[in-house]
């Protein structure tokens, strides 16, 4: 594959859901900021032509930004092309070839479900289109160990390594970009960022909406495998990861991975799953679904920093606000030589990841008066620069300069699922609770950090 930067942008699953909410608001915003001049051709089964497609695009750009600049807008549509096809058949992809003219170096973007990638990567392999090409393909990457085994052996039958990007758009976002940058470019934190310090960790993403009609499709993934597996665990890596030798995408990746295999594999005790009173009536969901829609999760990592540390990961549908924030709790001083504080106040460190970007240091100070008595206060870095980046944007254009490091390489995308494999497809019936509740009280009544949940405000 070569360096150069990818000359032509294919997106397959131009007519999806994905694409209308997404990815045509990403390719909008890259045009408004000049990074994008590319042809982008778009590929579907709807019998459309590009005026159509360009339609529906704006549709979604209108949707996702309110008030869309026609002038960005007309550019945009300028570059758009559509091959109208089934996957399944070779004329698709000739069809394909002969709209990609001259360009030698497309990035092809799989926004289709993971069965249709053999089709693909084969149509793309015998059309003579593989060659100098990039592949980004969506989540899920799989649905266990066995069958992110079987997808990367496919892909690979057409497409290095080096030439995949397997996106997931969390390590698009500022924020969580922002943890890498706050544990490595800061040197106060490295002396007590280890078991000798830290007493636990807590990644809580609570979304106050139920699965808004992707019923179907939530009922074949549940909780753990739509953000635990990938999101959450992404984040955890970062926060727990060694220092990287350098900024290349495999030093970064490859101290990820380094956690990944030093993660125990869960058991049943290491997760409570919940499920929202409501769901089993949502459309597309099978009657007395065991699927669960809330889960916390409990990760344990053999390393020398780490050893004795709980990991906890939260999330769910319908609880009480719409935040994702991570709390990294610091072990209380050996002695309380003025007072006794709560077990969650004390010294932590929040990252706050949505919906705004936050990162808050907790520390005890004297509380004005006679007594020598404390109060809790919280520094906090709050960035409110309106311009950010949507990870759609950043990753797009990442791939399309063939820098891999926000994307997961296959050794990670094959360790996270051996991690989380004995706990997915609990047959069980989840404990209900109710919706804008956090989870299933009496379940999680003894499962939670030593020093309890720090339930994150809206
Ligand atoms: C998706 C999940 O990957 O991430 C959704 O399928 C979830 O269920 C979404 O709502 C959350 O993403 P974000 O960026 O809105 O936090």
């Amino acid at each position: 594959m070569s360096e150069e930067r990818s000359d032509v942008l294919v997106l397959f699953g131009a007519t999806g859901d994905l694409a209308h909410k997404k990815i045509f608001p990403a390719l909008y915003a890259m045009v408004a900021r000049g990074t994008l001049k590319e042809p982008v051709v778009g590929v579907a089964l709807e019998d459309w032509d590009a005026k159509k497609l360009a339609e529906r695009a704006h549709d979604g750009i209108k949707a996702a930004v309110g008030k869309v600049d026609e002038a960005v807008f007309s550019k945009l549509a300028g570059l758009l092309h559509y091959v109208s096809g089934d996957y399944r058949s070779q004329e698709t992809f000739d069809k394909l070839r002969d709209a990609i003219g001259g360009h030698r170096h497309p990035l092809y973007y799989l926004a289709v479900p993971p069965s249709m990638f053999e089709p693909v990567v084969q149509g793309l392999e015998q059309s003579g289109g593989a060659a100098g090409a990039r592949l980004m393909v969506e989540k899920p990457f799989g649905r266990d160990l066995q069958s992110a085994r079987w997808l990367n052996r496919v892909l690979h039958l057409v497409f290095d390594e080096k030439a995949i990007f397997r996106i997931d758009h969390y390590l698009g976002k500022e924020a969580i970009q922002n943890i890498l940058y706050f544990r490595f470019a800061n040197s106060f934190l490295e002396p007590i960022w280890n078991r000798n310090y830290v007493e636990s960790v807590q990644i809580t993403m609570a979304e106050n909406f139920g699965v808004e009609g992707r019923g179907r499709f939530y009922d074949e993934v549940g909780c753990i495998r739509d953000v635990i597996e990938n999101h959450l665990l992404n984040i955890l890596l970062l926060l727990a990861m060694e220092p990287p030798i350098g900024r290349d995408a495999d030093d970064l990746i490859d101290e990820k991975v380094q956690v990944l295999k030093a993660i125990r594999t869960l058991t049943a005790d290491d997760v409570v799953r919940g499920q929202f009173d409501g769901y089993l009536k949502e459309p597309g969901v099978a009657p007395g679904s065991t699927v669960e829609t809330f889960a916390a999760v409990r990760f344990m990592i053999d390393t020398w920093r780490w050893q004795d540390v709980p990991f906890f990961i939260r999330a769910g549908k319908n609880l009480p606000v719409h935040a994702t924030e991570v709390v990294v709790q610091l072990k209380r001083p050996p002695l309380a030589v003025f007072d006794q504080f709560k077990r969650n106040q004390g010294n932590y460190v929040r990252f706050r990841i949505a919906p705004e970007v936050a990162i808050g240091i907790g520390a005890r100070r004297k509380a004005a008066g006679d007594e020598m008595a404390g109060e809790q206060v919280e520094l906090s870095a709050l960035d409110d620069d309106k311009d950010e980046m949507e990870p759609y944007q950043r990753l797009i254009g990442d791939a399309m300069n063939g820098n891999a490091q926000l994307f997961t390489r296959q050794d990670a995308s094959e360790i996270a699922w051996r991690i989380v494999g004995p706990v997915l497809d609990d047959k069980s019936p989840p404990a209900v609770y109710k919706p804008g509740t956090w989870g299933p009280a009496e379940a999680m009544a003894n499962f939670a950090p030593p020093n309890g949940w720090s339930d994150p405000g809206g």
